[in-house]
């Protein structure tokens, strides 16, 4: 029996949560309660994920890349499982320590880092803790520059790009990382600083699938390759996030245990090519591997739920405008990314499937979520879930078109609490009046 009436057993672990696994009664009660736009985040799956996670990578350093959701519920809980943060700014740096990440579990990623940042992460008493990994020799010379002594990593451009979209796929962009062939030159300029080097690391982008391992295969080898290369002891090799979910119904979830398979595979073929030819006779351990999902954790554990607020037969198709839109969540306006969407009506049997047009409120060609998707004859009032919607969800909320941004609820065992609160009109001037008023 389920902890929480209603929501799905916390004691099942399956490799996925589908939207049509959500429990359409009590979604509506959250919305009679909460109104919409109203994200859901179910913190028992986050743990679930976890789990999953710790079981297919039992010896890997796991961290969550907390830019995918860094509401407070959600850090916390992982933060309780003792898992690390990886973080791409000051302002999650900042969020990851109030929520309980210890600071020698924190590492902070800075790509292209804003001054302001830098003197935040160098300046924290608990910066001699963290891990700051810098992606070019510029980011090492400020962070020696303002006295940073706590561990460095290195972040590599691996030329090799994975994702299910070319704008998440970073292992082959110049942006990120030190090129490959001057990852040795970096590190021993760190050492020169007097910087203790602990770790490399390479993120290929998001989006690793079940039917084609082969680019994070040849990252993952890449990167065990460098490590041996690379003179100086190290202490781990993170090679980054990526792991897909998936986003269609009928799509399989990701085989973790292959996943973890094929990493270990090929992180131990590119150590030992790198220090002990092939047969790997007495070769010395690799250093830990380290990975670092973000939308693992927290897709699934996701959902958004928005009410219909008009219906417009066209000669085209049924336009239907909903309360959400992509200043509340922006893949699909983005990435042109595809969200499973369900009608949450206790009538949806008796009624029948009209094609429909998705539509945001926001005056923008590209605020629709879904075109020609077929849902129960809609009406003005229904209720709609949005899948996957936990990860690079309320993140990536705005108050573009002066939309104020929705309310969270988080639930544990089927208990909710509100985790932040609907932004009101009134705020959305406080910065202008706080500037006059100065
Ligand atoms: C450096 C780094 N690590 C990890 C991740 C997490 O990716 P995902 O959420 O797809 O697992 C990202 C995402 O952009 C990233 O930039």
């Amino acid at each position: 029996m389920p902890d929480g009436e209603g929501w799905p057993s916390t004691t099942d672990n399956p490799a996925v949560r589908r939207l049509s696994d959500w429990p359409a009664e009590p979604l509506r009660n959250l919305a009679d309660e909460y109104e919409t736009p109203l994200y859901v985040a179910d913190l028992d799956r986050v743990k679930a994920n976890a789990s999953r996670l710790r079981s297919a990578f039992p010896d890997a350093d796991l961290s969550y890349a907390v830019k995918a959701n860094t509401t407070r519920p959600v850090l916390e809980t992982l933060a309780d499982r003792g898992v690390g943060a990886e973080c791409a700014a000051a302002g999650e740096v900042k969020r990851s320590l109030e929520a309980g990440f210890p600071a020698s579990r924190v590492r902070y990623t800075a790509v292209n880092p804003p001054a302001r940042d830098l003197d935040y992460v160098c300046g924290l008493d608990a910066a001699d803790d963290m891990v700051l990994t810098v992606g070019a020799m510029d980011t090492l010379n400020r962070v020696a520059q303002r006295g940073f002594r706590g561990r460095l990593c290195v972040r590599v451009n691996p030329g090799v790009g994975a994702g299910h979209h070319a704008k998440v796929s970073t292992g082959g962009e110049p942006k990120f990382g030190v090129p490959y062939d001057r990852t040795a030159a970096v590190v021993e300029q760190a050492l020169e600083h007097g910087f203790e080097v602990v770790g490399l690391h390479a993120h290929a982008g998001s989006g690793i699938s079940g039917d084609d391992l082969s680019a994070h295969r040849e990252l993952v080898r890449r990167m065990g390759g460098l490590a041996g290369d690379v003179e100086e002891s190290l202490d781990f090799v993170a090679v980054g996030g990526g792991f897909g979910v998936p986003y269609h119904e009928d799509e399989p979830p990701l085989d973790l245990d292959t996943v973890a398979e094929a990493t270990r595979e090929a992180y131990r073929e590119g150590w030992l090519e790198a220090v002990a030819g092939d047969d790997g006779e007495d070769a010395p351990a690799p250093p830990q591997l380290a990975i670092e999902p973000g939308r693992y954790f927290v897709a699934d554990a996701g959902v958004l739920l928005t009410t219909v607020n008009t219906v417009k037969p066209t000669p085209e198709t049924t336009v239907v405008g909903i309360d959400a839109g992509m200043t509340t969540l922006v893949r699909p306006a983005m990435y042109d990314a595809y969200h499973e969407l369900r009608s949450l009506e206790p009538d949806t049997p008796r009624r029948d499937a009209v094609a429909c047009d998705i539509s945001g409120p926001v005056c923008e060609t590209a605020d629709v979520f879904a075109r020609d998707r077929p849902l129960p004859d809609p009406s003005r009032g229904d209720l709609l879930a949005i899948g996957n919607a936990g990860a690079y969800g309320y993140e990536m909320a705005s108050n573009y078109n002066s939309r104020p941004r929705p309310a969270v609820v988080a639930l544990e065992h089927g208990e909710p609490r509100l985790a932040a609160r609907r932004e009101r009109l009134d705020e959305l001037t406080r910065l202008e009046s706080e500037a006059e008023d100065s």
